[in-house]
């Protein structure tokens, strides 16, 4: 895209937001008639800018537009009456709240949900593309939908989420599955009955993936995947670009909801019964920094800590943005959680470095320094990639001695992916496949150790857990969450599923602990 072309994209997306309906539904009617191949240069043209690191880091400083207007326009609030959907859901908590939003708009257009793909009226992916196996699920899936399809014509089929604000993907997806009726992107979910309606009317298949600057749209209906623990956003986007990571591209330039949303939803969930929240951003911890005026996760935090809900989280904290007000709050106690999800990534300030993390591993040490200190209970779990490019045996060892060094109770670890559009993925992606494996096994081998023995602790223990329902394993048994996010299983009457309850542990394995409970427990908040 030339300097012209960008403008133009920057215009066409400014316009989009502010004049939603009439843009597109115009946008719509041009592209009906068009062929695939048009179709692609007409739409990567105009609405969509590639994944690219230069051109995203010049985003506009714009103020973010929040809408508090979303309506289902009248002539599709009956048009999935008596018909069901079905979403699959992949990837992170972002995606299964996205999840959660569309099956609100869905229902509220009449559809009901069905579990199995052959009574799906529609069936929509929710992609991730965070790494190359998490997107080979999807085309394989996509691959699976094409003979439903065949059978029968009228179903839709949709693919949205974070692969489809990617342009490889829209592309192979128009080329090689033209049997998909629809594609949208992240920004898009508001305008799914306007999108359903054209998927269901029109001859073509309807792509429409917004900018990546992203919009704030606040009073979408939500069908709640659960009646105990809520997912609650509290921003969107991320403008850290770690060298490897595809989510700036995909959800847009960070945006903080206002506090009073917040707070409102939160308080809102709690007078419906539930009894934990999570609060949601891919970098939480910069809450607020993008308001025009002075707050932070601290103190929405503290805000949070007046509510009477008993139990809040938030996830994800990036290191970089962890400061002394949030720590001070947090060491408060009540509701606020003392388990901190903080992914370091890597042990070799060399690395970080080259991953653009944006601290050392003395800092980061220095941070849990300082979590531990006000916290002296908390519990520290956190994600780490192996086989960055050039990643030395030295360097690997080095993440080693911070698994041990910090305690951390679990790690997510992941090899690492080269993602199309990053700066990383320019590298060559140098460390043979063997070595990589190596490193995650043992990596894995320490991450099982620490946790095994974080859940020896527990033995004898009595712990708050909140129970969640029966355990996947045995229907007699029912399990649930402790403050500090350990599974427990138990034996226990049915009728307390949704309350907090007492529990002896009684033994320990490598990620679950086992429990009696405590006989006279009562709701304990
Ligand atoms: N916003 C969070 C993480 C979001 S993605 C944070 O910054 O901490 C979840 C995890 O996926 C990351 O923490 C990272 O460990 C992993 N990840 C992201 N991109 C990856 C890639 N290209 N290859 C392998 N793992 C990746
Ligand atoms: Fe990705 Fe997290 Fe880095 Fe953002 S902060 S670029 S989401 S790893
Ligand atoms: Fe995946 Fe998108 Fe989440 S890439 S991890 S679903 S933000």
């Amino acid at each position: 895209m030339n300097e012209k072309q960008r403008l133009e994209a920057q215009q066409i997306n400014q316009k989009n937001s502010a004049d939603v309906k009439s843009d597109t539904n115009d946008n719509l009617d041009r592209l009906k008639n068009m062929s695939s191949d048009d179709l692609i240069s007409k739409y990567f043209q105009t609405t969509y800018e590639p994944p690219n690191m230069r051109k995203a880091k010049k985003r506009l400083k714009k103020d973010v537009d929040v809408h508090y207007d979303f309506d289902i326009p009248l002539e599709m609030k009956a048009i999935g009456k008596g018909k069901k959907f079905l979403i699959r859901t992949y990837g992170c908590q972002m995606n299964e709240h996205d999840t959660e939003v569309m099956a609100g708009i869905l229902t509220n257009m009449g559809y009901t949900p069905t579990e199995e793909t052959k009574e799906a009226d529609i069936i929509l992916l929710n992609t991730c593309a965070i790494r190359e196996n998490a997107e080979n699920k999807v085309f394989g899936e996509i691959g699976h939908l094409k003979p439903l399809k065949l059978e029968n014509p009228d179903v839709i089929l949709g693919v949205c989420g974070c692969m489809s604000q990617e342009e490889s993907v829209v592309n192979r997806i128009l080329k090689k599955h033209p049997f998909i009726d629809l594609i949208f992107g992240t920004h898009n979910i508001h305008r799914l009955p306007q999108l359903i309606n054209e998927a269901m009317f029109g001859k073509e298949m309807v792509v429409e993936v917004w900018s990546k600057e992203g919009d704030i749209i606040e009073n979408l209906p939500k069908v709640r995947k659960g009646k105990i623990k809520a997912w609650v956003n509290i921003m969107y986007g991320c403008d850290k670009f770690c060298t490897y990571c595809i989510v700036p591209y995909t959800r847009g330039k960070e945006r903080s909801r206002m506090p009073e949303d917040i707070i409102q939803e939160v308080r809102h969930l709690a007078a419906q019964g539930y009894k934990e929240i999570t609060l949601l951003g891919q970098n939480v911890n910069a809450y607020g920094k993008d308001l025009e005026f002075e707050y932070g996760l601290g103190d929405l935090m503290e805000e949070m800590s007046k509510i009477d809900i008993p139990r809040v989280r938030f996830t994800t904290s990036h290191p970089r943005d962890f400061d002394d007000r949030l720590i001070e709050v947090l060491a408060q106690g009540g509701n606020l959680l003392d388990h901190i999800h903080l992914p370091v990534q890597s042990g070799s300030s060399d690395v970080l470095r080259v991953m653009a993390r944006r601290y050392t591993r003395e800092q980061y040490l220095e941070l849990v320094r300082k979590i531990k200190k006000a916290m002296p209970n908390a519990t520290l779990t956190t994600d780490i990639i192996v086989g960055f490019p050039n990643e030395t045996d030295e360097q690997f060892e080095e993440t080693m001695t911070l698994m041990e060094e910090v305690g951390f109770e679990s790690a997510y670890t992941f090899i690492y992916s080269p993602r199309e559009g990053t700066p990383s993925a320019r590298w060559e992606d140098n460390i043979p496949m063997e070595v990589k494996k190596e490193r995650l096994q043992r990596l894995n081998a320490l991450v099982n150790k620490q946790s095994a023995e974080a859940m020896e602790q527990y033995l004898g223990q009595t712990v708050k857990v909140l129970v969640e329902g029966e355990s996947k394993k045995d229907p007699e048994v029912l399990s649930g969450y402790t403050e500090r996010n350990k599974l427990v299983n138990f034996r226990g009457p049915k009728s307390i599923i949704g309350e907090i309850v007492e529990v002896k542990i009684v033994n320990t394995k490598t990620w679950t602990l086992d429990g009696e409970m405590v006989e006279s427990a009562v709701e304990v908040n």
